[in-house]
């Protein structure tokens, strides 16, 4: 499997302190089946903010030599999302695309959407880059407003699902989200965001069976490799199911007409 979304680089953010852990994170991906690993360390967000690309650059390259040849690691980043996305990436220097590639992972807080969030998001698009939003499903707006996040994909938005939330480690709301999705086809990838060897381990197999229940060995092999795949090989993504809507009286009808009146 290939992990897009792992914070193995050791004093950058809130993943681990220390080599020897950052080391046992990816022996331990490696055990759950990961051949390969983006580490993503959040950039731009809080006490973050000053993380550097050279800086970045070391680290990976100093993990690499003490990992070995596998997993292959390869360096991205998290980007917290701000309304300047497209004029930062600009720039140039702060986001660190997954993997070298036109894919850009992108977080919110949990507890809110910023307004207007299609806006930005579509005009990185135009720029050439591909917004993957990291773990809608423990935002507490889109677990209760599914199709704001469906008409996001409508837009070109894909989004990245944690492993973790599949087997209840983010609680049952963002359980039910995660599994409810991925029927809807609203789930492009899953992912660990692992932080540490203890409370937010780099652990995929159990919710790869949790997937394949839910949506069946095809799909599960997409979200895991076949995506996640495609996303470090800088190609459209492998699969991408039509998202179904949930019923509720025409929201997304009028989500709809708002956005495509403005283009
Ligand atoms: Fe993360």
């Amino acid at each position: 499997m290939i992990d897009i979304h792992h914070h193995c680089l050791p004093n950058v953010d809130d993943g681990p302190r220390e080599w020897d852990e950052a080391v046992a994170m990816c022996r331990m991906a490696a055990d759950e089946g990961i051949d390969t690993i983006v580490a993503t360390p959040h950039v731009l967000r809080g006490r973050w903010r000053s993380a550097r690309r050279d800086e970045l650059e070391a680290r990976i390259a100093t993990l690499r030599e003490k990992v070995g040849a596998s997993p292959r690691l390869l360096l991205g980043s998290e980007y917290f999302f701000g309304h300047d996305v497209a004029e930062v990436l600009r720039e140039g220097t702060a986001i660190v695309p997954l993997a070298g590639s036109r894919y850009i992972l992108i977080e919110l807080a949990s507890n809110s959407v910023p307004p207007l969030l299609d806006q930005p998001l579509y005009r990185m698009q135009l720029d050439g880059w591909i917004p993957i939003l990291a773990h809608p499903e423990r935002n507490i707006v889109f677990q209760s407003k599914s199709n704001l996040l469906a008409s996001l994909i409508d837009l070109g938005m894909k989004t990245q699902i944690t492993a973790g939330s599949f087997t209840g480690a983010f609680g049952p709301e963002a359980r039910v989200a995660a599994e409810k999705w991925l029927r809807r086809g609203l789930v492009h990838i899953v992912a660990t965001d692992a932080h540490n060897t203890t409370k937010r381990p780099p652990k995929m197999r159990e919710a790869l069976e949790v997937v394949r229940a839910v949506a069946g060995d095809d799909v599960a092999d997409a979200v895991t490799r076949r995506n996640p795949g495609a996303v470090i090989e800088n190609r459209p993504l492998a699969w991408e199911p039509e998202p179904s809507m949930e019923r509720n009286g025409g929201f997304l009808k009028r989500m709809r007409a708002l956005l495509g009146s403005r283009a």
